[in-house]
């Protein structure tokens, strides 16, 4: 049973495959449209707060049950906080469960727009083209929606079949320094552009007066989806993870990876946008396209080296939501694995083909499907995927991300959580003591004020 569960081959490689979970499509799609329409400047301050003072945290408590147990969420919780806390591991793999059959939507998305722009690389682009049309087609078409999902679907099990040395953690080691360095090339590009001045004036000068009501909890909703965190990903990425990883180091490297892609990817697409004249008011009007719809017609007509860097671009978020999407259905394999005794290969396909059937309702959420497509349970989301996104976001993180808080601060015994973070021989008394004042107050109160404000009705979606 211990060779179905592997270890990370090294810290490094650990450290890669973490940031890989954590990167993905709420760095380059969901984040620039949540700053963009929150107004800038003062929202991404109150992330950047929120990243350090509850997602940092949590990250290192989910880690530090995750190696102490050496299991994933369900056994883990249990072994650590108390029997009963296994009821909230199995609430974790069932959001695991949701989170990846919608996410896996969109990163379907990724793939057809890679398509289309190295086909117009190659040929042309067809000036004038409306990318609205284009983007509302793609997704009413249910029979490429299923492709798409599908072919993105065994790509993610096929990944997760190869395990955690030779397939999660290989992936990330090949795919993340090749992703670093097309954002690179298109950070320079970007920083080339006329509008980059106002790019970073509208991304750093905090303006107070413009923050609305209920930025400040969407900033810290965001940070757990990015972070990976409030799910269980990460007690399961830390259960491979051996003693001689310093948790706190690690945690400072993937967070400080996670948040500076996300501004780079806000950097890029907020120089495009301010280059281009009466883009800021068509933007305006529906930022979730910003990736999808605004920039594919941009990349052609305004960027430099566009005709290159477009296609290089969609791979780049087809692989950034790759390296996601295999971290939550590890979530999902590995609890089959600890739980249940299954054998890798057949936890794999299992997860992988139960998942693969909310996909297809996801998937048939926007071709007018009976029920799929009309399905109305919250107000102002219409449809299975708009539902279930919903109710991830704003219920199920939310709740998560409070019992690994009040878990791993009020249930874990001290001895334990000390022993996991305090590294070697240094002192580190400080750095706890931080620590768990955090986990243990802060952390909680943050999350309780997303949860009340999810009753009386604030949307984080
Ligand atoms: N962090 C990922 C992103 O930003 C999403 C994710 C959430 C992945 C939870 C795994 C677990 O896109």
């Amino acid at each position: 049973m211990q060779s179905d569960r592997g270890h990370w081959g090294s810290n490094a490689g650990f450290i890669l495959a973490a940031t890989g979970s954590a990167i993905g499509l709420g760095n380059l799609w969901r984040f620039p449209y949540i700053t963009w329409d929150n107004n800038g400047g003062a929202f991404v301050l109150v992330y950047l707060v929120c990243i350090l003072a509850v997602g940092m945290p949590i990250m290192m408590a989910e880690l530090l049950i995750g190696r102490r147990t050496q299991k994933s969420t369900v056994g883990a919780l249990r072994e650590c906080a108390g029997r009963w806390w296994g009821v909230f591991g199995v609430w974790g793999v069932l959001c695991a469960f949701l989170l990846l059959s919608y996410y896996t939507v969109i990163a379907g998305w990724s793939l057809y727009y890679f398509a289309r722009t190295a086909a117009w690389s190659a040929g042309g682009y067809p000036v004038g083209l409306a990318t609205g049309d284009l983007f509302n087609a793609q997704v009413g078409n249910a029979g490429l929606q299923l492709v798409l999902s599908l072919g993105f679907s065994l790509a993610t099990i096929a990944v997760v079949w190869f395990g955690v040395r030779d397939g999660i953690e290989r992936l990330a080691r090949v795919s993340l320094p090749i992703l670093f360095g097309i954002l690179l090339l298109l950070l320079v590009s970007a920083l080339g552009m006329s509008g980059s001045g106002q790019a970073l004036g509208f991304l750093f000068q905090a303006s107070f007066s413009e923050l609305e009501a209920g930025s400040a909890l969407s900033a810290l909703g965001h940070s757990f989806f990015s972070l990976s965190v409030g799910m269980g990903a990460m007690i399961t990425y830390g259960s491979y993870l051996s003693r001689k990883q310093s948790i706190v180091k690690a945690t400072a490297a993937i967070v400080a990876l996670d948040t500076g892609i996300a501004i780079v990817a806000s950097i890029i697409m907020f120089s495009v946008i301010f280059s281009v004249a009466g883009m800021t008011e068509q933007v305006g009007a529906s930022p979730v396209g910003m990736l999808f719809i605004s920039l594919p017609e941009l990349f052609y007509t305004e960027v430099p080296f566009g005709v290159l860097l477009a296609p290089l671009f969609y791979i780049l978020v087809a692989v950034a939501a790759l390296t996601s999407t295999i971290s939550l259905l590890e979530v999902v394999t590995s609890y089959l694995i600890d739980e249940h005794a299954l054998q890798r290969h057949r936890a794999t396909l299992l997860s992988g083909a139960a998942v693969f059937v909310f996909t297809i309702f996801a998937a048939l959420s926007f071709s007018g499907t009976p029920f799929l497509s009309s399905l109305a349970v919250f107000a102002n989301k219409t449809g299975w995927f708009e539902t279930v996104d919903h109710f991830v976001s704003n219920v199920m993180l939310p709740t998560g991300g409070l019992a690994v808080t009040l878990a791993a601060g009020w249930f874990v015994s001290r001895r334990i959580s000390h022993g996991e973070l305090v590294d070697g021989n240094q002192p580190g008394w400080f750095r706890y003591a931080v620590w768990l004042g955090f986990i243990r107050f802060v952390a909680p109160a943050a999350v309780l004020a997303i949860i009340i404000a999810v009753l009386l009705g604030t949307d984080f979606s």
